[in-house]
């Protein structure tokens, strides 16, 4: 049964739905599996998109009903996510206020100026350029910046990092559950394997409700790119339970249907490692399907690898989750040099 979660929560659409489903013919060929794309980087106007946008509308709908004027978030300094909260923002006409920390030391003078710092800028965001390490830890930075809007008289709604912890953080992953369901049945298939990147939690989290919803099986392979596992796993476990809990599925999320795979996060969080960069290529070369160092270029590099040592059987049907990043690239052109 699908949950028909957007005829019982509040949404503003900001994206083009369903999200393009493509088959990646030469790297499943490369691989020796059948291995799909689904495109939520290619899945908006606003700003190159990504997964962001699709947990926003949720949010943008509830930010609109209580008749806050400004977006306040916070991430990384070359965050996709606070660029998809500022596109929102100027898509409906809200001011935007983002907290730019620095999460991973990466050595180039234009870090903090190209890529989606840029992008976020030109939308009409303020960046303030504060705070350090990534955590889901709630940061002083993020409540003086919520304040300095109150104090300039503003409404802030607020929006933590990657729009996870958030109550309605994990809806539109568990929607995506019911989209690719009915492209499932329109293509006359079905994917028993779904790849993704998983830090702040709710996308991952949101396709476990999801998924938990549906009568088939399937194994839901989340690739950490924060490099710290058991913090993504404690986030993907309490946006889990929070939306199960908030959408009324009918049982328990088990613990088993959490798998977070710690071995493709590189150095740290934001830094890729020589297999981030391989997968890079790989997608470009054989797809011209482009990831980023920081998230999806490693969980391609996961699938890569699981499915060259056999983890993933050669007769599984594949779905790898592409969630967007690719604005990130010319930040981390030294990674490609
Ligand atoms: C491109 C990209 N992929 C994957 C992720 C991970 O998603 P989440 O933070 O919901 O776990 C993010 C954001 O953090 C992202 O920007």
């Amino acid at each position: 049964m699908p949950l028909a979660l957007d005829q019982r929560f509040p949404r503003r659409v900001l994206g083009f739905w369903p999200s393009p489903l493509q088959r990646l013919p030469r790297l499943s060929e490369f691989l020796g599996l059948e291995i799909w794309a689904k495109r939520d980087d290619v899945s908006s106007g606003l700003a190159f998109g990504g997964n962001k946008i699709r947990k926003l509308e949720w949010l943008a709908a509830d930010a609109l009903a209580q008749g806050c004027d400004t977006l306040v978030s916070i991430g990384n300094i070359q965050s996709n996510h606070t660029r998809q909260v500022a596109a929102a923002a100027a898509a409906l006409g809200l001011r935007c206020r983002l907290v730019q920390e620095e999460w991973t030391r990466w050595d180039d003078p234009v870090y903090d100026k190209v890529g989606n710092i840029l992008l976020s800028r030109l939308m009409g965001a303020e960046t303030l350029l504060e705070g350090k390490g990534y955590s889901t830890a709630e940061k002083e930075t993020w409540r003086r910046a919520l304040d300095l809007v109150r104090r300039d008289g503003g409404k802030p709604y607020a929006i933590p990092a990657g729009a996870s912890d958030h109550p309605l953080g994990g809806l539109g992953y568990a929607h995506f559950a019911d989209e690719l369901a009915a492209q499932e049945q329109a293509h006359g298939l079905f994917f028993d394997t779904v790849v993704t990147a998983t830090c702040t939690g709710s996308t991952q989290a949101g396709m476990v409700v999801g998924f938990a919803a549906q009568a088939r099986k399937r194994r839901l392979i989340g690739i950490d790119t924060a490099a710290n596992a058991a913090m993504t796993r404690a986030a993907v476990t309490r946006i889990a339970h929070a939306t199960a809990a908030l959408i009324g599925l009918n049982r328990d999320i088990r613990d088993d249907e959490i798998e977070i795979d710690p071995r493709f996060a590189g150095p740290g969080y934001g830094l890729p490692d020589e297999a981030t960069i391989a997968a890079i290529r790989t997608g470009a070369r054989l797809e011209a399907m482009l990831t980023d160092p920081v998230y999806e270029g490693k969980s391609l590099a996961g699938l890569i690898a699981m499915a060259k040592a056999g983890e993933i059987p050669s007769g599984a049907r594949v779905l790898y989750v592409h969630l967007g990043g690719a604005p990130v690239l010319s930040a981390y052109h030294k990674a490609f040099a």
